[in-house]
């Protein structure tokens, strides 16, 4: 058994797992890579989501009217991060479709492995809403932290963190600088290597979701 940090959740169910090996093989084509993400994206969603704020509504049955509970679907976000990111939105999308979408452009400088921000929108009234930012790589943390950082500098108060692989490298240095974040995954890998790619990993997610390698 792994022993987590504080600030990770790994999503260990039979289904995604069965599914991230898959999606770590090199001999998976760019077609079913893009699938596998989509659905593990979608399988994560229900954990994922499973403290959202509900909503009593009345619903007229066959027999009778009754109160039932609908999720607050407006106050839901999901912000890529672009460009891997987008591949895990319509996963999401598809079980919550009241959920807007943010989108946070950031790439990683190669030599100095620093986030580079080139894009960011987000719906307005952030302060009340649920955000969950999506990237399928957690690696030295620094990607990730820079998206919540720019969502709690709009206003932002109420984020989840949502990545398929993570390095403890990442997770040790988000939460230094966002303790109250919590971090969703499918996997926490071994380590990074010196160019910062995840070991054992799956390789570059956007060159693999995108075909740009
Ligand atoms: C990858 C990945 C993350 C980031 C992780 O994106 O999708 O955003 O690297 O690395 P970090 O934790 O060390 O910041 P990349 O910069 O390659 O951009 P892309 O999604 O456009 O390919
Ligand atoms: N970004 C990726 O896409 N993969 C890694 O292993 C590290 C950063």
């Amino acid at each position: 058994m792994q022993t987590l940090p504080p600030n990770v959740t790994v999503l260990d169910h039979p289904l995604i797992q069965h599914k991230l090996s898959y999606l770590r093989s090199r001999a998976t084509s760019k077609k079913q890579f893009r699938e596998l993400v989509d659905e593990i994206a979608t399988l994560m969603a229900y954990e994922v989501t499973r403290d959202l704020p509900l909503e009593e509504v009345e619903v007229t049955t066959p027999l009778e009217r009754t109160q039932a509970y609908r999720i607050r679907g407006k106050k839901l976000v999901v912000v890529p991060i672009l460009r891997a990111g987008l591949g895990m939105v319509e996963g999401i999308v598809r079980l919550v479709p009241g959920a807007r979408v943010g989108h946070v452009g950031l790439y990683r400088d190669e030599e100095k492995l620093e986030p580079v921000e080139y894009y960011f929108k987000i719906p307005g009234n952030p302060g009340g809403r649920e955000f969950v930012v999506l990237d399928p790589m957690l690696a030295t943390g620094g990607s990730a932290a820079a998206a919540v950082q720019l969502l709690k500098d709009r206003g932002a108060r109420n984020i989840r963190f949502m990545c398929l692989v993570a390095a403890p490298e990442g997770v040790a240095a988000f939460r230094d600088e966002h303790p109250e974040v919590p971090i969703y995954a499918a996997a926490l890998d071994r380590e990074l290597d010196e160019r910062g790619y995840i070991l054992p990993g799956l390789g570059d997610a956007g060159d693999r979701l995108f075909g740009t390698r």
